[in-house]
């Protein structure tokens, strides 16, 4: 019951901040391990979402005829929690970002969203309930994974009657099976990840499975993952199956500049200011196929991935390589971002929690 969760959340939270979950912290790879609690708060359409309350982790009920379930009335984020490096607490990294991005999405979904601080309560609630899934500093994060749905019953095509907006999380290590490696993407071109006027700025769920088949053709040859690109010219890069990407070329760093195909990832942004913090130029800009043939350094960004040095990418059979030593910009960058993250440097831009 609802009285008897709330007493064992507040009896869970109240657990030494060193109590850790029965975990080999040296295994984490980026897999479902299940945790204790989420949350779920729920509104009828046209209405404001309400009554949020942690929940045992666990199956949720859903119509058939779900709106979610029938015609991808979706949206999910991601984000993560740390360790902090000096034992004392815990920090998360831009949520509120992910809540004004999900705001943008639900709009394009026609979907009633939470507001910024009930995004961001129902975050801090779940990390808080989960917090002996944190792995230990160095070892990982917890990403927490919210979910927007349609999960009122719809026949004819319309949004759903009603909306459940649900928080969990999952110990996590490395994104890519090369763990800090550096990666080899494909380029494809037979198959496009979004197109204009549709929804690839957002983070819908119908955005992510269309890219599998592709994904599973590369890994099959070999490759890490898949780069995409624009479905009008064919030759301007877009992003990979689950992050963004930048070149650098010199003391210059560019990024294909956001037109409504590519997602904007928190991680992208967080990296382009880092970059220019650094000192290095950032383009958001239309970059083509041939600008990778002269890239001295390429890498790719997002929540999960965080940052990833790319060690060639092929397109039409020929293989580009890059530069991904110890002295690669993408070490540097990744380095610098990972450390606001854990509590390492200081957080002079006020972007955790
Ligand atoms: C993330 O980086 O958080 C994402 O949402 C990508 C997902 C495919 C794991």
């Amino acid at each position: 019951s609802y009285l008897q969760t709330a007493c064992e959340v507040a009896f869970d939270t109240e657990r030494n901040v060193d109590e850790y979950a029965d975990v080999d912290w040296d295994k984490l790879g980026f897999r479902l391990m299940e945790t204790d609690y989420m949350y779920i708060m729920k509104c009828c359409q046209d209405d404001e979402f309400s009554h949020g309350q942690l929940n045992r982790y666990g199956n949720i009920e859903l119509s058939p005829s779900a709106g979610v379930l029938n015609y991808a009335q979706g949206l999910f984020e991601g984000l993560k929690a740390y360790r902090k490096v000096n034992g004392n607490g815990f920090l998360i990294f831009r949520p509120e970002e992910n809540a004004r991005r999900m705001q943008i999405g639900s709009d394009r979904m026609c979907m009633p969203s939470p507001s910024v601080d009930q995004f961001v309560h129902a975050v801090k609630q779940t990390v808080l309930a989960n917090k002996r899934w944190i792995p230990p500093p160095g070892k990982g994060s917890l990403y927490v994974r919210p979910l927007l749905m349609g999960s009122g019953p719809i026949l004819g095509l319309a949004p759903a009657s009603e909306y459940t907006f649900l928080v969990y999380a999952a110990p996590v290590g490395n994104y890519f099976k090369e763990g800090l490696e550096p990666i080899n993407l494909v380029i494809q071109d037979e198959s496009y990840r979004a197109t204009p006027g549709g929804t690839g700025a957002v983070k819908t769920i119908a955005n992510y499975s269309p890219v599998l088949k592709a994904q599973m053709q590369a890994k099959k040859k070999g490759f890490t993952d898949v780069l995409f690109l624009d479905a009008v010219d064919n030759k301007y890069l877009e992003e990979a199956s689950s992050c963004n990407i930048f070149i650098r070329k010199n003391n210059v760093i560019s990024t294909p500049m956001a037109r409504g195909t590519i997602l904007e990832g928190i991680t992208r942004g967080s990296i382009i200011e880092i970059a220019r913090d650094f000192g290095y130029e950032v383009d958001e800009r239309l970059v083509s196929v041939e600008d990778l043939t002269e890239a001295d350094e390429v890498f790719c960004t997002g929540t999960a991935v965080v940052v990833a040095p790319v060690n060639s990418i092929t397109y039409k059979g020929q293989r580009y390589k890059y530069n991904c030593g110890e002295d690669a910009v993408s070490r540097k960058l990744y380095k610098s971002l990972t450390d606001i993250q854990m509590g390492i440097a200081e957080d002079k831009k006020g972007w955790t929690v």
